[in-house]
């Protein structure tokens, strides 16, 4: 197997960590020398250099056929051009100039000139957040428009800050350093710094080789792989796939620093980029557009990253507990009837379904707020099935039909200038999405471009960041849950699912092509797959233009990646205002900051196994970015799912903070009830599991979105110390205390799991497992999903039912996970589940749970809120006591009352097994057992 060399900071000494060579055996070390290839930085990106091309621009080219991804052309000199004038140091920060030296053009310069004077900000805005910020002295620029949480005035004291500033005059650079550890985290004193029109790059060195984040795109391991490869980010209508930037952008990364510090940085741009990761360890920005605005936080452990992070951006929003029941979606349904003798199997088989879904289907030709004659029983389906406890989710999209006369959604928003229009002209842009014309009758054999010329309708796209259209959003929104037209037409769905917000569009740029040459092929074309369409690649063109809600235009081209982002929050306000509940939004296009609004499934994957593991790094990835209801469609949306790899994907998705098995419309039935009654069995099984710890996963929502923690948390975020878990990407936390280990290939009957150092049991047998800090194989027979609770920490659980409306009422217990020192640790939030803002009102319970060998204490943080189903524990088991227990007593306030209960010991388990309690929730209590 390989490792790393742990770097160390004296020059010319490298050192192997890690490697438990076991004394007795024999053994051959062998490392690679990197040279200085990997120093070189790319001074021509893109697919087109060419040795001439390369020399004019003042760069060498050297062809390296041993690895044919080392850039051929690259940067002979340090210099940048840049040099820093006018230095000024204050408490909170530094100014500066940065003049270009016009002699020392190169690279992209020669095409858009570079800036000749810019201007550098530094602030220090607390003692772990720092900004520095560079743009054009002289003249305005697009800035985003995306507000961040930022310190009034700056906080902290310069005794405290975690960081050091060192500017580079000459050339330009900013260094940042970890003051405790003296690690530089960012050096951007590198040859590849310029900043034109339309062409901005920035270059750092790393600190260490353990990068992670950026998005969205598919990878294949949760550490970003190094080894020189280049990644786009432009919101995009793309599933996912290698090298592919898919629906959101995350110009944001954490990374490791070889001590296990560990650092994140947001580049706050929205223009269309890439990345480039290289050995040195280095990466390289390149942008189209706007100023180069970083933030960095400084942590010091990768939990920290996150809440401060989230900090800056925004906490992800708490979900209804309802969202976090299982979840069956298809785009397909052929009418009512479908979903709902689903529904009813679904409930005759005995397995949990929390919420149903309909897609484009229920629509009219596939117009939002419309209802199709097949579906027009939906409105008392959905009804009955609320009353059944059950919730239902709508889809939406954004673009709106413009070839129907009484199209009223269209009609309204023509009146209310809505729609994004072709710059100093009143003419709408026109794409081409979902819905189909007027009177045709749709071939489904031809192909997908002929269909989309011959069938889809002219579409009109809204303009989310004006107020006029957040006004027209609501409005369209609000018919279709009141219809006042035809009140018994009125869907009362309870989240509403927003899709193709990339903006997507079925032709590329407008119908009838783009006009601005300059902006849809920019000079330089950030490495995003279809370079010969441009960035109007099934989107806008670039051209088109927006408007702030003061009136100010803005160019498609510097919004696009923030057009679902700006759909989100009046999505949210709207659905919460009509339903005056905690609802959910789920949006397929994120930006930093749209987990405030809502969570995110990962798209269009495919029914292949090579998903399922691809889920988890996808949503560890979004757990860094601050989206933490997120999870892939189960069992696979495009092809057919089949039946081992559909069973799998159960189990796996039973682990989803967003749990739903959603189907593309052409693939075979996958839901539970479609294949046989063991697969039942087996379904059944899994989310009775997810709904016993339901508790557990709402009260780990809640603390993400007071605190920013993580609720998918990598092993690297529990165990920063034990660099074996900075590699992991098959097993993930729940929280601190749930390990998942789930199987992930055809096949198999063994997963081979790491147990980072602590005390775990298995979750099944609850029996400590005596193993750690290192791979064990464990029986993973189908249908047996491994979990282990770690020592030191304490589950609220609930018996599980139907429905979380009915799981909600039920008896509560308690696992106690002893740790090696005989403790343990726990909490519980709980809320009615609905209530907007329970948390920031105060109407909530929070209860702490803290256990020693032979106490258990329970005790009320917070006492907001009083369960109407008089709840109570009334089991209590603890793990790891190793001597017989017995004899258990229970006081409130010092005084022994009398309560209820039975006790066992299992001496072989080392469990001891308290039940018959009736300990109420929203009372303190100490347990405690000789
Ligand atoms: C997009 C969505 C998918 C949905 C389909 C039809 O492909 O990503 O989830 O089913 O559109 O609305």
């Amino acid at each position: 197997r390989s490792i790393d060399a742990f770097k160390i900071h004296l020059p010319q000494v490298a050192v192997f960590g890690g490697l438990r060579l076991a004394l007795g055996q024999s053994y051959t070390l062998r490392w690679s020398l990197a040279g200085n290839i990997s120093d070189k930085f790319d001074c021509y990106p893109g697919l087109d250099a060419s040795r001439e091309a390369c020399e004019e621009l003042g760069c060498v080219w050297a062809e390296d056929t041993s690895n044919l991804d080392v850039p051929y052309c690259y940067y002979s000199s340090a210099d940048n051009g840049y040099s820093i004038t006018e230095l000024r140091y204050s408490a909170s920060g530094a100014t500066a100039n940065l003049t270009f030296d016009q002699g020392s053009r190169k690279a992209f310069e020669r095409a858009t000139p570079p800036i000749s004077t810019l201007a550098l900000e530094v602030k220090y805005h607390s003692n772990h957040l720092l900004q520095f910020k560079i743009y054009d002295w002289a003249k305005p620029r697009y800035e985003v428009p995306v507000p961040l949480n930022l310190p009034a005035a700056p906080e902290g004291s310069d005794r405290e800050r975690l960081y050091d500033l060192v500017l580079r005059r000459k050339p330009f650079g900013v260094q940042v350093r970890r003051r405790s550890t003296g690690t530089v985290i960012w050096d951007s004193q590198l040859p590849t710094f310029t900043f034109s029109d339309q062409f901005l790059q920035i270059s750092t060195r790393l600190p260490s080789h353990f990068l992670y984040g950026f998005g969205e795109q598919e990878h294949r391991s949760f550490r970003r792989d190094l080894a020189w490869h280049t990644w786009g980010m432009f919101t995009r209508d793309q599933p996912p796939g290698y090298k592919l930037n898919s629906y959101g952008v995350h110009p944001y990364y954490m990374a490791l620093e070889e001590d296990g510090n560990a650092h994140g940085v947001l580049l706050l741009n929205s223009n269309a980029m890439d990345v480039t990761f290289q050995p040195t360890p280095a990466l390289t920005y390149r942008t189209v557009g706007g100023i180069l605005d970083f933030y960095m936080v400084l942590g010091p452990t990768p939990e920290m990253v996150v809440q401060e992070y989230t900090q800056l951006v925004g906490r992800p929003v708490l979900p209804p507990y309802w969202a976090l029941g299982f979840q069956l979606c298809r785009y397909g349904y052929a009418n009512d009837s479908e979903i709902e003798a689903l529904v009813e199997a679904m409930k005759a088989a005995g397995i949990p379904h929390d919420v149903q879904y309909s897609d484009i289907d229920y629509m009219q030709r596939q117009m939002d707020f419309t209802l199709s004659p097949r579906f027009s029983g939906l409105p008392a389906l959905i009804e009955k099935m609320q009353r059944e406890g059950m919730r239902f989710v709508l889809i939406l999209d954004p673009a709106i039909a413009a070839n129907d006369s009484h199209y009223l959604a269209f009609e309204r928003g023509l009146q209310e200038d809505i729609f994004i229009k072709w710059p100093n002209s009143s003419d709408i842009v026109y794409g081409k999405v979902w819905p189909d014309l007027p009177n045709v009758e749709v071939n489904n054999s031809l192909d997908w471009d002929t269909q989309v010329e011959l069938y889809r309708a002219y579409a009109a796209f809204p303009d989310f960041f004006r107020g006029s259209t957040q006004r027209w959003w609501e409005r369209e929104i609000t018919e279709v849950y009141s219809n006042p037209r035809n009140a018994s037409l009125s869907m009362r769905f309870d989240g509403i699912w927003i899709d193709m917000n990339e903006p997507s569009s079925f032709v590329n740029g407008a119908v009838g092509g783009c006009r601005d040459r300059e902006l849809n092929f920019p000079p330089y074309l950030p490495q995003l797959g279809s370079r010969s369409q441009g960035l109007s690649f099934k989107t806008l063109c670039m051209e088109a233009e927006q408007l702030l809600p003061d009136g100010s235009p803005l160019r498609h081209y510097d919004v696009h990646n923030l057009y679902g982002w700006a759909q989100t929050k009046p999505t949210l306000d709207t659905l919460q205002k009509l339903t005056k509940e905690r609802g959910i939004v789920v949006t397929r296009s994120t930006y930093p900051s749209s987990g405030r609004w809502a969570g995110h499934w990962l798209g269009d994957n495919t029914a292949a196994w090579d998903q399922l593991d691809k889920s988890i790094i996808g949503m560890m990835d979004f757990s860094l970015f601050g989206i933490s209801y997120t999870g892939a469609d189960i069992c696979g949306f495009f092809g057919d799912s089949e039946y081992e790899l559909c069973a799998r994907w159960m189990e796996l998705g039973a682990f989803y903070p967003y749990s739903r098995n959603h189907n593309g419309n052409t693939g075979r039935r996958q839901d539970p009830v479609s294949w046989n009654s063991t697969f039942e069995a087996l379904s059944r099984t899994v989310l009775n599991l997810r709904y016993s710890l339901l508790p557990y996963l709402y009260t780990l929502m809640f603390e993400a979105h007071a605190h920013g923690s993580t609720v998918v948390r990598p092993l690297l975020h529990e165990f920063v110390g034990d660099r074996e878990t900075w590699d992991i990407s098959h097993q993930f936390l729940w929280g601190p205390a749930l390990l998942i280990s789930p199987a992930l290939e055809q096949g198999i009957r063994e997963v081979n799991a790491y147990f980072p150092p602590a005390r775990w049991y298995d979750l099944h047998t609850d029996q400590d497992v005596g193993f750690r800090g290192e791979f064990r194989s464990l029986p993973a027979p189908l249908g047996h999903i491994n979990l282990h609770i770690r020592g030191g920490y304490i589950l609220a659980r609930q018996g599980p039912a139907n429905t979380t409306f009915y799981s909600r009422q039920n008896p509560l217990h308690l696992t106690v996970a002893l740790s090696d020192s005989l403790r343990a640790q726990g909490s519980l939030y709980w809320d009615d589940g609905v209530r907007i803002a329970a948390y920031e009102d105060g109407v909530y319970l929070l209860t702490s749970f803290t256990a020693t060998q032979n106490a258990l204490e329970i005790r009320v943080l917070h006492r907001g809120y009083v369960d109407p189903n008089n709840l109570k524990f009334n089991q209590v088991k603890v793990l790891g006591v190793a001597s017989a227990a017995g004899n258990v007593t229970v006081t409130q306030g010092g005084q022994q009352i009398a309560s209820p209960h039975v006790v066992s010991y299992d001496s072989q388990k080392q469990v001891l097994d308290v039940t018959g309690l009736e300990l109420e929730l929203g009372q303190d209590y100490k347990l405690e057992w000789s």
